[in-house]
């Protein structure tokens, strides 16, 4: 009996011990498999760091850029490319649909959408496209984008416009258009003073640049045309012309390789650039360039295209002559010890 009981008492002091050290064993292996963990962390938040300190321009991870378009002049084929791109250089393009088809944005609108394009970081980096006015981010206290844009020679796109309306364009042929049928050129459209064809409507890419002051909206109005150009230079990364929108492109592609590598490539090749053309455009006569010519809405539209042509030819120039032009640090003291 006595031996009996013994023996069973010894083999569970026996077993708890072998379960202890093997308990003690399993929780050291653990342990040492957790700091493994944290120091493979640790490794990669330095290498995320380093990685993050090296990139040369902007952060291209949290860029955001803004292109308020201007309709009708080759936004269409410019915007053809960035979604043709998204994939493949990993960034987002978001249209920006404001309904009623207006170019002015309410405060409380311009306020969420400011807000909402900072903080949605799920998104960036992206490009924002919509038909509006220049928006100040700076103003809702949030850092300011990079917007870009494209102009046209003021007369081209109002005609270009006048004859999209009737006959469409090659993008999309089977589209009617709300002139449809309206077979008026553009001549007797402006001989006739057919409201349509009344110059303040050409009153269009200065507002685009000037933004949501109320004397942007004005007609001729200098001071609209004063501040759009200050916007051009100081809150445009890149304003183009529709008619060197290849070079656009390309300087698009040299400034910002982290979204647009490849574009200038894809746009030669995918005959982006005769994407959309209006089908039917006659010249206009003499006499209807005279009229026109001769109104003050004409005269400063042009003097903004012709102002933004020679900041673009500028900036094109300078491109040129410094071809891998280097920016660097020198003479930084005090030395490190
Ligand atoms: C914008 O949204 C409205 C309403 O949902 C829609 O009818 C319209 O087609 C949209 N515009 C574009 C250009 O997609
Ligand atoms: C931005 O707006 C979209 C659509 O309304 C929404 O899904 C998204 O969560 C918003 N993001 C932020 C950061 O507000
Ligand atoms: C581009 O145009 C050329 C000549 O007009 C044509 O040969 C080629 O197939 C076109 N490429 C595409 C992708 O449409
Ligand atoms: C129209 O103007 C151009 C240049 O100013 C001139 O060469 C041409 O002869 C003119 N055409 C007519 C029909 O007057």
């Amino acid at each position: 009996m006595l031996i009996i009981k013994k023996i069973p008492r010894l083999t569970y002091l026996l077993l708890l011990l072998v379960v202890f050290g093997f308990l003690a064993i399993l929780y050291q292996s653990q342990i040492a498999k957790i700091q493994e963990k944290i120091h493979a962390i640790e490794k990669h938040q330095e290498h995320i760091d380093a990685s993050l300190r090296e990139k040369p321009l902007l952060k291209v991870e949290d860029l955001i850029l803004i292109y308020n378009r201007v309709p009708k002049t080759g936004s269409t084929s410019f915007v053809g490319v960035a979604y043709d791109l998204c994939k493949k250089n990993k960034f987002h393009v978001l249209h920006v649909n404001i309904s009623a088809n207006s170019h002015t944005i309410t405060l409380d609108n311009q306020l969420k959408f400011v807000q909402n394009v900072t903080n949605w970081n799920s998104m960036k980096p992206a490009l924002y496209h919509g038909h509006f006015a220049f928006i100040d981010f700076s103003k809702f206290g949030a850092p300011k984008p990079l917007f870009i844009n494209l102009i046209r020679r003021p007369l081209d796109r109002f005609i270009s416009y006048y004859y999209f309306l009737r006959y469409g364009d090659n993008f999309r042929p089977y589209l009617v258009r709300k002139k449809h049928g309206n077979t008026m050129t553009f001549d007797e459209c402006v001989m006739q003073q057919v409201p349509e064809c009344d110059p303040n409507n050409m009153w269009l890419q200065i507002p685009f640049f000037c933004g949501h002051a109320a004397n942007c909206r004005k007609p001729g109005n200098k001071w609209a045309l004063n501040e759009a150009k200050k916007n051009l230079i100081t809150n445009y990364f890149l304003v183009g012309v529709t008619e060197e929108l290849e070079d656009f492109v390309q300087i698009l592609e040299q400034s910002l390789p982290g979204i647009f590598e490849g574009a200038t490539d894809h746009f030669r090749r995918s005959n982006k650039s005769h994407l959309r053309r209006t089908v039917q455009k006659d010249a206009p006569k003499n006499a209807t360039l005279e009229k026109i010519r001769s109104s003050q809405v004409w005269q400063m539209e042009n003097e903004f295209y012709e102002f933004a042509l020679e900041q673009f030819h500028f900036v094109k120039k300078i491109f040129s002559k410094n071809k891998g032009q280097v920016v660097m640090y020198e003479k930084i003291r005090p030395k490190p010890a």
